[in-house]
């Protein structure tokens, strides 16, 4: 999930840096926006530090990006910890003096006020006024629990503990009819790293894939609430937690695999990269140089398109189905076109619904953390450019496909 943590003007501000560990840790993406009140109790680089994204608490920091609304739009939820008496009020009356405020004004998703102040401000009318108010209009407003304050006396006015807010914002969560992640009760395959064909026991044909893109794909469609499936081909990573993995080596041993997932997927996502050929023939043994016979010539043959083949599957028995084939294609422009014509042709060629591409060069893409693509569409939408990291181009292909999912009638 993206979560946005508004962080308020309290002593009690250091206790949610406990708080963003419980939510980073659980695998979700966090954005801290604090007040400037409460940079001073805890500063923005401890905020950068534990969220590892960048803070800022003004709407004129990176206004290209406009994050005065973007960041409400795309919060899949927001909690405000601690939520002082004054951003309670500030909320209530619908203010929007800094970057916090214009964010809860465009939260679309849930939101959590995890109230901490002096006992005597939350029992003021004009703060239970401010509560009554942003409970009715949707919010969730937690009691504080009561003990020691900041000064000697004690009472109804502390942070709840961070665990407490954690499991109140998840449950707040899943108790929305109203609200639901982008890919919920979805299944979403995804194929991954490079395919190995094999010459003889010990040899194999490979590519350099590092399985980076296709892992951080199936990290945001889970984060998204769907099922995911990773079909893993030789990968230099890790596979996420919380997916279901299965290992594949060869390309003939993919295709397989992707398209007996396909029957029960609501999006296939070919991202592995996968050869175009094999050896005609693997050797039982080790192929071994030899003085007194010629040098072994080695004869390759034509795997399957996969890609299209899943395309071919869908229109063949799931017509209607809404089922959306997404294909990757590594690029290069030469002297006969550029890259965006050459991609276009892919997509008519294999049929899929949404072409990813990426604009190769040696030194690109492979094994790096950062990359750029656009998106074509077989419909013929405009081609929509994402760029950043691995894990910000695959939150963006997943917001695509969700789109497509959610928004956009069946195809084929
Ligand atoms: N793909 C596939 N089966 C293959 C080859 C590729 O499913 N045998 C998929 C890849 O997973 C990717 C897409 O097709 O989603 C594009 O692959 P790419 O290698 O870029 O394109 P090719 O079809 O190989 O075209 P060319 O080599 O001519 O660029």
């Amino acid at each position: 999930m993206r979560i946005v943590l508004g962080v308020g003007g309290g002593i009690a501000a250091y206790k949610v840096a406990s708080l963003l560990r419980l939510f980073t840790e659980a695998g979700h993406d966090v954005t801290v926006i604090p007040t400037e009140a409460s940079t001073r109790f805890v500063g923005t680089a401890t905020w950068e530090a534990l969220s590892g994204n960048p803070v800022s608490n003004s709407v004129f920091d990176d206004v290209h990006l406009v994050n005065h609304v973007r960041l409400g739009h795309e919060a899949d939820l927001v909690v405000v910890a601690p939520a002082t008496a004054d951003l309670l009020a500030k909320a209530a009356t619908g203010q929007a003096g800094d970057l916090l405020t214009n964010t809860l004004l465009m939260a679309h998703g849930p939101v959590l006020f995890a109230p901490a102040m002096h006992t005597e401000m939350w029992q003021h009318a004009a703060t239970r006024a401010n509560v009554e108010t942003l409970r009715g209009r949707g919010a969730a407003v937690l009691e504080p629990a009561s003990g020691r304050l900041t000064g000697a006396d004690s009472g109804p006015g502390r942070l709840p503990e961070p665990q407490a807010i954690f499991d109140a914002a998840m449950a707040l969560v899943q108790s929305r009819s109203d609200y639901q992640l982008p890919l919920a009760g979805r299944t979403v395959t995804i194929s991954a790293g490079g395919t190995r064909e094999p010459l003889d026991p010990v040899r194999f044909l490979g590519n350099r894939s590092s399985g980076k893109q296709g892992v951080a794909l199936a990290v945001a469609a889970r984060n998204a609430g769907a099922t995911v499936r990773l079909l893993a081909a030789h990968m230099e990573v890790p596979a996420p937690a919380g997916v279901d993995v299965q290992r594949v080596e060869t390309a003939m041993e993919l295709r397989e695999a992707a398209l007996a997932a396909a029957a029960d997927s609501d999006v296939i996502i070919m991202s592995a990269a996968v050869a175009d050929f094999r050896p005609a023939e693997v050797s039982d043994t080790k192929i071994k140089k030899r003085d007194d016979t010629a040098d072994p010539v080695i004869t390759l043959v034509r795997n399957p398109d996969i890609l299209q083949e899943l395309v071919e599957q869908r229109n063949a028995s799931r017509a209607g189905s809404g089922q959306l084939v997404v294909g990757f294609a590594a690029e290069t422009g030469d002297s006969q076109g550029d890259v965006l014509a050459y991609a276009q042709a892919k997509l008519q060629r294999k049929g899929c619904d949404l072409l990813v591409v990426n604009h190769v060069g040696m030194d690109k893409v492979f094994g790096q953390d950062s990359n750029e693509v656009v998106i074509l569409s077989r419909a013929g939408s405009e081609p929509q450019e994402a760029s950043g990291t691995k894990t910000e181009v695959s939150e963006a292909i997943i917001r695509r496909i969700s789109f497509e999912l959610n928004h956009v009638s069946p195809r084929a």
